[in-house]
């Protein structure tokens, strides 16, 4: 797809699995969402009728950020694929405690048990004491990127190639066979992180890039450096960012519930955090990656959702989805405070303004005869 077609195509929309405890913001606000399965399979159910695309699970192996329950992401990506019909499913796989024969293998199971609707976000790791604590070594910024990027190169050549074989620092392959493949169209391959790593190995394998909340320069500035830089390595590449949706009747109530987030954040878990994070974007030689240059309060969500300004009634956010749309983003990954109610009223109020906007900003180019 041109980046002209991706101009055209409706946005998609994305939410976050809340597998783990605490919810998508470190704060003691009272929450209506839930962990467990029971919780997450009727999410599931409402978001695909919502108009959600995709559903993301993440990957946790020990507390951080005060969430110190998490159910596995590839596990819990299947008992969601089994509860819902249209939507597409990504499992969050760390290199590491994952690699690449077990994951291809894993995944490919799974496009044969639920139809192709399961993909992969591949994560590197920001997390030292996580990797401390189950004994994985803990590799430094750029190596930890070398070591996803082969990863990702092993996942597509062991599915898509009739035999596979590979030398690199960290995988090693001869002669491999896997049958049987995934169903096609192949599992979608998704990474997260911001780094100039992160972006440079997206314009060279992956087929998306995550990227955490940011204001609409910040993230144009991303998406023009990830095209360019793809462009020179004839890969095509499309872009989500992560944002935090407060939908309410009026500006003056959804800037309060933001406020009331922040008002009861936990200090001890977001400075921990803080501190945490310091092993992730801000390490990176430049350091321009996830978490840079985020506040205290922009860490309460700890994507950085709250930067990209999700946050008001239904006709403003609508409005502003359709402004990040138009600097070149492909899908929204959104997180909400009381999940199951709030994707509903997306669905219900937000969406459709979305659609109608993009139908009068960009008129359906002419088609030929
Ligand atoms: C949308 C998104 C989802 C992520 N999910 C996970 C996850 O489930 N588990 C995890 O350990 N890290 C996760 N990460 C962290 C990244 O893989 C990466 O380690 C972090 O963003 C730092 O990368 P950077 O230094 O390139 O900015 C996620 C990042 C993003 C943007």
């Amino acid at each position: 797809m041109s980046s002209s077609d991706s101009a055209h195509a409706p946005i998609q929309f994305a939410y976050w699995v809340p597998n783990v405890s605490g919810g998508l913001v470190i704060s003691n606000i009272p929450q209506r969402t839930g962990w467990d399965i029971d919780y997450n399979r009727r999410l599931a159910q409402i978001a695909e009728r919502a108009g959600f695309d995709y559903a993301l699970t993440q990957i946790r192996f020990t507390a951080g950020y005060g969430a110190d329950n998490q159910h596995e992401s590839v596990s819990f990506s299947q008992a969601l694929l089994a509860s819902t019909e249209k939507l597409k499913v990504i499992a969050a796989l760390l290199p590491g405690p994952w690699n690449p024969t077990l994951a291809a293998k894993q995944i490919a199971t799974i496009s044969h048990l639920h139809g192709p609707r399961i993909a992969v976000n591949i994560v590197s790791g920001w997390f030292r004491g996580e990797f401390k604590a189950i004994g994985e070594p803990w590799l430094d910024h750029e190596e930890r990127y070398l070591r996803s990027e082969e990863f990702i190169r092993c996942l597509k050549g062991i599915w898509q190639e009739e035999s596979f074989t590979f030398a690199g620092d960290f995988y090693r392959f001869r002669d491999y066979v896997l049958k049987p493949k995934p169903l096609s169209p192949r599992p979608e391959i998704f990474q997260g992180g911001s780094s100039r790593a992160a972006r440079d190995m997206a314009s060279r394998v992956s087929d998306w890039y995550f990227t955490n909340g940011n204001g609409v320069e910040g993230i144009r500035a991303q998406v023009d450096d990830i095209r360019r830089k793809a462009a020179q390595n004839q890969h095509q590449v499309k872009i989500g960012v992560n944002g935090f949706v407060i939908a309410r009747d009026s500006e003056e109530e959804a800037q309060a519930v933001l406020q009331e987030i922040i008002d009861n954040a936990n200090p001890e878990a977001v400075k921990g955090f803080q501190h945490e994070v310091k092993n992730a974007g801000s390490a990176s030689p430049e350091g321009e990656g996830n978490w840079a240059k985020s506040t205290f309060e922009d860490l309460v969500q700890y994507n950085d959702g709250f930067k990209t300004g999700l946050i008001g009634t239904p006709r403003q956010i609508a409005g502003r989805i359709v402004e990040i749309k138009r600097a070149g983003v492909d899908l929204l990954l959104l997180g909400f405070l009381h999940f199951q109610e709030e994707v509903e009223f997306f669905g219900r109020e937000v969406i459709p303004l979305v659609r109608e906007l993009e139908a009068k900003l960009e008129p359906a180019p002419a088609t030929a005869g």
